[in-house]
């Protein structure tokens, strides 16, 4: 009885962080047109050399800087950033892809952030899946996929686990680049790339 309250408080936070999320981007949608020049003038100085990297932007469209997501998102926790472009291929999810596929950055125990992140589309059918703290699991709204605390399915029908990207920083930034390694959770060459 007393995991109750705790029940029924998570899906509508949850759905309602997720809200935020696709407002937003149908907030933002007309302004990344006239984003796209700007865009091209600074990718070259920002990601020449790098091999692919991409800044994580949070949920407003600001770049990440590690030390201040630290100051505010404490161990174990699971949020929300714009990851990398164009991983996965669910045309109702292109608004988000407009910015990035959204992508977890984890904080590990010892207050640091993970060298992965997790892309948050569900290997099911592309629902973007929640971080549920209680349970300490992703668990899908749509059909109730779980995958565990670094993104490996524990229950399908999801077949396959979440994507994995690389988190690394740039100057305090944080960076996602694309994860073409062997997937650590299951020894698995990585199904997404
Ligand atoms: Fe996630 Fe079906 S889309 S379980």
């Amino acid at each position: 009885a007393t995991s109750v309250p705790a029940d029924d408080s998570v899906p509508d936070m949850e759905k309602r962080k997720l809200m935020n999320l696709l407002l937003l981007g149908a907030l933002s949608l007309p302004t990344a047109g006239m984003l796209v020049p700007y865009t091209y003038f600074f990718v070259p100085s920002g990601l020449g050399g790098g091999g692919g990297g991409t800044v994580a932007k949070d949920a407003l469209g600001n770049d990440i800087i590690a030390e201040q997501w630290l100051k505010t998102h404490g161990p174990g926790d699971r949020t929300l950033s714009q990851g990398i472009k164009g991983a996965g291929s669910f045309p109702f999810l292109f608004f988000l892809k407009a910015h990035g596929d959204p992508t977890y950055l984890v904080v590990e125990k010892d207050r640091i952030l993970a060298t992965y992140g997790i892309n948050a589309v569900c290997t099911h059918l592309g629902c973007v899946v929640p971080w549920n703290q209680a349970e300490k699991k992703f668990i899908c709204p749509c059909h109730g996929s779980q995958y565990n605390d670094q993104g490996r399915v524990v229950r399908g029908p999801a077949p396959l686990s979440l994507a994995l990207a690389h988190c690394d920083l740039d100057d305090g930034k944080v960076v996602f680049v694309p994860w073409v390694e062997t997937d650590f959770r299951t020894g698995d060459a990585p199904w997404w790339s």
